[in-house]
């Protein structure tokens, strides 16, 4: 029986032999904002189908890792997953549907030695060249389906309905599963017995936005064979959870789950397959550098760990953490063909615990509260609850609908869907109204869509200049366009030419001053951009703003410098935290202005002190390097992504984008303004690292001038502390370690003296006990450290027996000391201190020549004193 590691060698050593190139697995977040996951094995590789890039071979093939979701719903049957490999062979402007063909054939037949009584294929409708290929190599005819776009076309119904980009007709390669049956009468189709196992698409066309199919420069190969359901087929099973890739993971299941799995379609077996689906995309996925969240791809996680969780409490008995105990069987299996596997082991396992930690959490404390509803009289009656209380649940818990339908189905109590979606939909338009808001922050433009084209002509020239020669084209009071503004006013300013930057990507506005010719100068106090239009925020202090009017525009240039020192750092930042934390790490938000830099990213738990250092020393030897920055605007995306280029997750690209590149370091798409050469940031230190959310990391940084002011503030501070310490600067760590030494010895001797005090308050009675010298006596509340002090004193002027107490007027202390010449007459402290503490209600006991107890009853204590001579002589052996 083949492997799926056998399988996966075979089909890119077969490949190879035909003069593909072997190419690394992507991974399964690809470099493309427009796709939560990579999908299929051509996703990476888009640039080359579109001619916008040049392939490393005209020949590629490759093992990808892949996830989708659109099947979500089914996992748990027997052949869909989320996460699996898919082989395949691509071909660039050079082969086409022959060869394509009569290699899947050869490598199905011969290498695999797949018996052609078990194949069938399906060609697009029009297809006869693919079917006439078919023909040559050798299917008989009656194996040979026809169907339409929606099976055979890729993207499935491109042509009808998209997606737009490369796309063409394909040829499906299926497997019957069910030998032992009766074969399946001529033309009839049977969905259950014939599995689809490879796809070969001949990517020819670029689909346009408006339908339009224009074909591609070349003619492409695109092929895609699931690597789990090929090894189960060939493996003569049913079910992909059947194969080597899933069955340790059962294993594990059962083990945990202490429990069978018997390949049944009961809801416990369903369970165990969706946990072994589960478990191991989101181990691929963590590795990946997504993290649980509550959108886009982090969401999908999240769904995906919750689901898996549930089963595995609910439905497989587990009572150890699901996650954790599971993922390492997966690592194990992946390992070997995944490195990031074991690199990143801890990060993994330490992401999944701590959403596991979480949604316990969440479960317990929903589930607590749920009940309390399900109990209430209405719902109880009218055995129906209210979706909106479903929603609060989620809202304030993120407790899930599901659960909540499902706890209250356990009662028998329905949950109206209808105002659960509704209540959802009102706190989405909320939330709507609450960035309203934020946004009415600067004057009350939130919404300028109404304005004519002209208000978003703005040419901005700030890349390369500082100054500009402007006219107004336009001014805004409020949401108004308006032609003239007056002394007093506030107003927008938008200009035919600008060179200040308006704030976006995370980098603020600039300030600077419009200065009209023969008229006023007045200062910008922000530029924002509203629905594109490019605005100066001015305050007219002096004379009058008219729409025609020229003006000489000028950004504030040093606050300016500051700001490109900030933001080219951030970049740096990113690159160094990658290298040193991981490449998981992701820009998660950033905000740049002049006097520091905050940039948020992926990551699971707070940065340990080395890896502070290690970065804070990555980015200034990247300064400190002088490296010159290259900026090119107006990089096709797909060129862009070819270069390495990392974009921002979820954020939308145009067509064209400004590609900002540290030779060596770093290459990222963004709009910002920056250095000319990394020597210009001067420094850069880190000022706090902290968590801002789950699975996100915070920090805040200072550049240049921030970094001198740091480090006077720091001097005149520990200039004042060697004030305070009467020492000179670099004397401080002396002085602070000799003023440690002097208090612990002014502590020991302000205890001595504590001691000695007491002692001279001692009411000594000194009596004589068969030629010792025994001392009973009582102290007023002190410690029990003083206690045994005072005892050894007495110990040391001769007395034999010592008796202490201590009487805080509730509580009693005794401190027992004994001299050898005590003891060798059989006199033992440990029990003389037993008997007075159980007098006065305490317990202890103690060595022979040394024991302390406590009492509770300070009443009972004369009376316990006044027993020691006769417990003494009981004691007492000549
Ligand atoms: N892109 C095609 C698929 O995913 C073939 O690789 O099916």
């Amino acid at each position: 029986m083949l492997t799926t590691h056998e399988l996966r060698s075979k089909y890119i050593e077969f490949f190879v032999s035909k003069a593909h190139l072997h190419h690394a697995s992507d991974s399964l977040v690809p470099n493309d904002p427009s796709l939560l996951f990579t999908s299929a094995g051509m996703v990476q590789f888009k640039p080359y189908y579109m001619g916008t890039a040049i392939p490393p071979s005209r020949r590629l093939t490759t093992a990808q890792k892949c996830l989708r979701t659109t099947d979500i719903d089914e996992v748990g049957d027997n052949s869909h997953l989320t996460f699996f490999e898919m082989m395949g062979n691509f071909a660039f402007g050079d082969y086409f549907k022959k060869e394509a063909i009569e290699w899947a054939w050869e490598f199905l037949t011969e290498v695999l030695q797949i018996s052609v009584s078990r194949l069938r294929v399906t060609v697009f409708t029009t297809d006869e060249e693919a079917y006439g290929h078919w023909v040559r190599v050798g299917m008989p005819e009656n194996k040979i389906f026809r169907f339409g776009e929606k099976s055979n076309y890729w993207p499935a119904n491109a042509i009808s309905d998209g997606p737009s980009g490369p796309c063409g007709p394909c040829t499906e390669i299926f497997f019957d599963t069910q030998p032992e049956l009766a074969p399946t009468p001529d033309g009839e189709w049977d969905d259950a017995r014939w599995m689809e196992i490879w796809n070969l698409v001949f990517t020819q066309f670029n689909r346009q936005d408006d339908g339009s199919m224009e074909p591609l420069p070349q003619c492409n190969i695109d092929t895609g064979m699931g690597l789990e359901r090929t090894a189960t087929v060939l493996a003569g099973a049913s079910s992909v959870f059947d194969t080597d890739a899933f069955l340790p993971i059962i294993a594990q299941i059962e083990k945990y789950g202490h429990m069978t799995y018997t390949r049944s379609q009961s809801a416990v077996d369903i369970a165990v397959r969706l946990v072994a689906d589960h478990v191991r995309s989101t181990t691929l996925c963590i590795a990946d550098g997504v993290l649980p969240s509550n959108e886009g791809r982090g969401y999908v996680l999240r769904r995906l760990i919750r689901r898996a969780i549930l089963k595995g409490v609910k439905l497989l008995g587990f009572t150890e953490p699901v996650m954790v105990s599971l993922a390492p069987t997966v690592i194990e299996c992946l390992g070997d063909i995944y490195p990031e596997l074991n690199e990143r082991r801890t990060h993994i396992l330490g992401t999944m615990k701590a959403e596991e930690d979480r949604f316990r959490h969440t479960i317990d404390s929903g589930s607590d509260r749920l009940n309390d509803i399900l109990s209430s009289e209405d719902v109880v009656n009218s055995k129906k609850l209210d979706g909106a209380v479903a929603f609060s649940l989620y809202d304030t818990y993120g407790f899930p609908y599901e659960l909540t339908e499902e706890l209250a189905a356990d009662k028998g109590i329905s949950v109206d869907r209808e105002s659960y979606d509704q209540a959802m939909q009102q706190q989405k338009q909320r939330a709507r109204g609450a960035s309203a808001i934020a946004s009415a922050l600067f004057g009350n433009q939130t919404d300028l869509k109404h304005l004519p084209a002209l208000a978003r002509s703005t040419e901005f020239v700030g890349y390369t200049d500082e100054e500009a020669d402007a006219e107004i084209i336009m001014l805004l009071s409020g949401t108004e366009a308006v032609q003239q503004v007056g002394e007093g006013e506030r107003a927008a300013v938008i200009l035919n030419v600008t060179p200040l930057y308006a704030e976006s990507g995370g980098q603020v506005g600039d300030i600077g001053t419009l200065s009209v010719v023969n008229g006023a100068t007045l200062p910008v106090l922000d530029t924002k951009k509203v629905d594109g239009c490019h605005l100066h925020l001015v305050d007219v202090t002096s004379g009058e703003l008219h729409v025609g009017d020229k003006l000489h525009a000028v950004v504030d240039s040093r606050r300016r410098a500051a700001i490109k020192r900030n933001h080219t750092s951030t970049h740096l930042l990113q690159a160094a935290l990658r290298r040193v934390v991981g490449e998981h790490v992701h820009q998660a938000g950033s905000q740049v202005d002049e006097e520091r830099l905050r940039f948020d990213f992926t990551h699971t738990s707070a940065l340990t002190p080395a890896e502070i250092e290690q970065v804070e020393l990555l980015v200034n030897q990247y300064i400190l390097d002088g490296t010159s920055l290259n900026i090119v605007q107006d990089v096709p995306i797909a060129e862009a992504r070819a270069m390495g280029a990392m974009a921002l997750f979820g954020e939308k690209y145009g067509n064209s984008v400004r590609v900002v590149q540290v030779p060596g370091v770093s290459i990222e798409l963004c709009g910002g303004v920056h250095l000319n050469n990394t020597a210009q940031a001067g420094m850069f230190k880190i000022l706090s690292e902290a968590s801002v959310a789950a699975g996100i990391r915070r920090i805040e940084a200072v550049t240049g001038w921030g970094v001198y002011s740091l480090i006077t503030q720091q001097q005149q501070q520990a200039a004042e502390v060697a004030e305070a310490l009467r020492c000179q600067p670099n004397k401080l760590v002396e002085a602070a370690y000799k003023l440690n030494e002097t208090r612990k010895e002014l502590e020991t001797a302000v205890k001595e003296m504590k001691a000695q005090l007491a002692s001279q308050n001692v009411d000594k009675q000194i009596t004589e006990f068969h030629g010792l010298k025994l001392m009973v006596a009582t102290q007023q509340n002190v410690e029990a450290d003083t206690l045994s002090s005072l005892a050894d004193q007495a110990l040391a002027e001769g007395i034999d027996i010592v008796v202490l107490a201590s009487d805080n007027g509730e509580k009693v202390l005794f401190a027992i000391k004994l001299s050898d010449a005590a003891i060798k007459v059989k006199l033992h402290a440990g029990n003389i201190v037993r008997n007075l503490a159980k007098m006065t209600g305490g317990g202890g006991g103690g060595r022979a020549d040394f024991a302390q107890a406590g009492g509770k009853d300070a009443t009972k204590l004369p009376g316990a004193l006044a027993t020691v001579p006769t417990a003494l002589e009981a004691m007492y052996q000549a």
